[in-house]
């Protein structure tokens, strides 16, 4: 087989349940379309590829409406059941209508109806109405102009600058589609650690012949910039967003780039963090440069994301109450085509975080979540990790802002506090690899990304399954195995990375291995000493108010529970707090047993999926089965190391015995 993962989930293999395959043919006798439109082509273009490859049978498109049976169609005017790009698919008799208020609505029409194709659902009465509970599903690529690609672990950046505008490659193309595919529609094509000249007119032309291309898709294009770009691209003396030429120079910046993008999103800014340029260089506020920028946007109808990632070097605030500390006085300045994008955790994308405090907290802001696509901190693309599980802890963990039920993901879809701006932002983990993400189940955290960002009420589970179905296998005992797998694999990896509510205690610069002893950075908050706090005594950090007092963020809820180590769940522990080596847990063991034996769990949970995986060799095409075979070996020797290196370490400090049971690291 020659599969290598290139198509993704839009594989449209021939379906070989034949009972199934030949009452989809005769329902599916001709389609109507009215292809007239740019979207209505690309349309067309996707059902001539999936429909006859799936059915194994050559598709007939009907001139007329009242002959086809399926029939996708805008309505006549716009359903109120219906808002933004959603769609309805409703059988009527022997038709089958996908109706929208919109082409890109038809277009996410067909991709669901060829989902329920792809993964063998009936398409008897059908009665489905969709409208996305978010209403900016993005993804930030951290890319550079020179296709190198920050923290990606697939291979080079798909974009390739230096052949744009003239070069149109074909993988521009397919990602639109498979971005369409899941309602992803704005793409940040650059790193938020930006290179001013992405603003220079000659780049612009580069970026419109991008969004030339996904136009039809219904994605938009947005860039990361430099707050610096009036003085590196045009000598300006200062980017003070309060001084009147700066102000002007982004108007004329921003009225250039929508000569040339209509359409064209806005911006996504990193200011004032990690060595990047910002307002604060000149003792304005966060709020004075998202402002000077949305006033400059909003005219067009474009937005600001401004990301709250952000924590001092010399601040005597412990890092993880940074940005809350910066962000929350700000609420209410904020233009309203301004988003403030949060990481979902306080720290920065570790395998577990308690969810960001600023998440309910700014409620006359409008709030993006920003989750990590791409594992840095989870193993790269070589550590099976599905994600879903985690973004839906984050997503459905309640903040209790407005009592129960004030979750997280009513705060981003705008519903709580009557934010008509939501955003969901996924940091790409897409590369030039040919199957895309280095990782074959690296594809499902893209995939379950957008759905997410479509559909916050899916399950991780749900969205498991229709990603098994379409890319891997439709056997049933096969799916529930590794759906099984995915579903168990991010926990897995906390256990033999960060058990307990650990964390930062990877290595130095490429957050790969462990490193829980390195305590000699330039900066405290990078050494992972600052957060484990490992001592004679136990283990760690203290966020109570004896403490850095980081529950003083939460509602007042969470701080009940967060203040009392009894009430803290395990698993963010010690995030919470600084406890004895031989505290006793709520399993009876004391927290140096359980801590070791979380580390044993997973090592050994990784040797299980690998075994587990060995089994589905005639259910997985060969070239599929290898790679997840080969990285799932790197996995398990990866897991030993951490679990090794963290226990031989933390037991330099509880100088206990490992627990009955658990061999001695060799
Ligand atoms: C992390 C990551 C950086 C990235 C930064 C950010 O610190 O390691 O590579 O630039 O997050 O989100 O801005």
């Amino acid at each position: 087989s020659g599969e290598d993962g290139y198509r993704l989930w839009l594989k449209y293999d021939e379906l070989d349940n034949t009972k199934l395959k030949k009452a989809y043919i005769k329902q599916l006798s001709g389609v109507y379309l009215d292809a007239s439109s740019a979207t209505g082509k690309v349309i067309k273009q996707e059902l001539e590829l999936a429909l006859p490859a799936l059915l194994g049978k050559p598709l007939t498109f009907n001139t007329k409406a009242d002959n086809a049976s399926l029939r996708i169609q805008l309505n006549q005017s716009p359903s109120a059941l219906i808002s933004g790009d959603g769609f309805s698919i409703q059988s009527q008799g022997k038709h089958l209508n996908i109706t929208a208020n919109t082409q890109v609505g038809l277009l996410y029409g067909t991709f669901h109806f060829l989902r329920l194709v792809q993964t063998e659902q009936s398409l008897a009465k059908l009665d489905i109405t969709q409208s996305p509970k978010i209403q900016l599903r993005m993804l930030n690529h951290w890319d550079d102009l020179d296709r190198h690609t920050e923290r990606g672990f697939a291979g080079e950046s798909i974009f390739d600058w230096h052949k744009l505008p003239d070069y149109k490659e074909q993988r521009y193309y397919d990602y639109a589609r498979a971005n369409a595919s899941i309602g992803i529609n704005g793409i940040v094509p650059i790193n938020v650690n930006s290179n001013a000249l992405i603003l220079s007119p000659a780049y612009l032309q580069k970026v419109q012949a991008l969004a030339d291309v996904f136009r039809p898709y219904g994605i938009k294009v947005y860039l990361s910039i430099k707050f610096s770009s009036p003085q590196q691209l045009d000598g300006l003396a200062t980017s003070d967003p309060l001084d009147k030429q700066v102000q002007q120079w982004w108007q004329n910046k921003t009225a250039e780039i929508y000569k040339l993008i209509p359409d064209f999103g806005g911006f996504l800014v990193k200011a004032n963090s990690e060595g990047q340029p910002g307002p604060g260089d000149y003792g304005r506020t966060h709020a004075d440069g998202a402002n000077m920028l949305a006033k400059a946007l909003k005219p067009f109808g474009g937005n600001v994301l401004w990301r709250a990632f952000v924590y001092a070097h010399d601040s005597e605030h412990e890092r993880s109450l940074q940005a809350y500390t910066e962000f929350v006085p700000l609420d209410g300045q904020f233009e309203d085509n301004v988003s403030v994008q949060v990481k979902n955790g306080p720290i920065d994308f570790q395998p577990r975080e308690p969810f960001s405090p600023l998440f309910g907290a700014m409620p006359q802001t409008s709030l993006a979540m920003e989750f990590q696509v791409t594992q840095e901190y989870l193993g790269f693309s070589t550590h099976l990790a599905y994600l879903g599980t985690m973004y839906k802890e984050v997503l459905d963990a309640d903040t209790h802002v407005k009592g129960t039920g004030s979750s997280v993901a009513k705060v981003i879809d705008g519903s709580l506090e009557g934010h008509s701006l939501s955003v969901m932002a996924g940091v790409a983990n897409i590369g030039a690899d040919r199957n895309w993400t280095g990782h074959i189940f690296g594809q499902a955290n893209w995939y379950v990304l957008g759905r997410l960002a479509w559909d916050h009420e899916l399950s991780a589970e749900q969205i498991a399954h229709e990603w098994v179905a379409m890319t891997l296998t439709h056997d049933v005992k096969s799916s529930e195995q590794i759906v099984a797998m995915m579903m168990a694999s991010r926990e897995n990896i906390v256990n033999y990375m960060t058990p307990l509510g650990l964390h930062h205690l990877m290595d130095t610069g490429h957050h790969y291995g462990p490193g829980p002893w390195v305590d000699n950075l330039g900066r405290a908050d990078w050494n992972p000493t600052y957060y484990h706090r490992a001592d004679d005594f136990g283990i760690g950090l203290d966020r109570t108010s004896k403490g850095t007092n980081g529950v003083s963020q939460y509602a007042p809820y969470w701080q009940e529970i967060f203040s009392d180590p009894a009430k803290t769940p395990d698993e963010l522990l010690l995030w919470f707090h600084h406890l004895p080596w031989d505290y006793k847990m709520r399993s009876g063991q004391t927290l140096w047993q359980e801590l070791v034996a979380h580390y044993y769990t997973g090592a050994a949970a990784a040797e299980q999926m690998q075994q587990d995986w060995l089994t589905l060799k005639n259910n997985i095409e060969p070239n599929q089965f290898n790679q997840v075979r080969m990285a799932l070996a790197i996995q398990v020797k990866e897991a030993k190391w951490w679990r090794d290196a963290c226990v031989l370490y933390f037991q330099s400090y509880s100088k206990m015995p490992l627990p009955m049971g658990f061999e001695k690291p060799k």
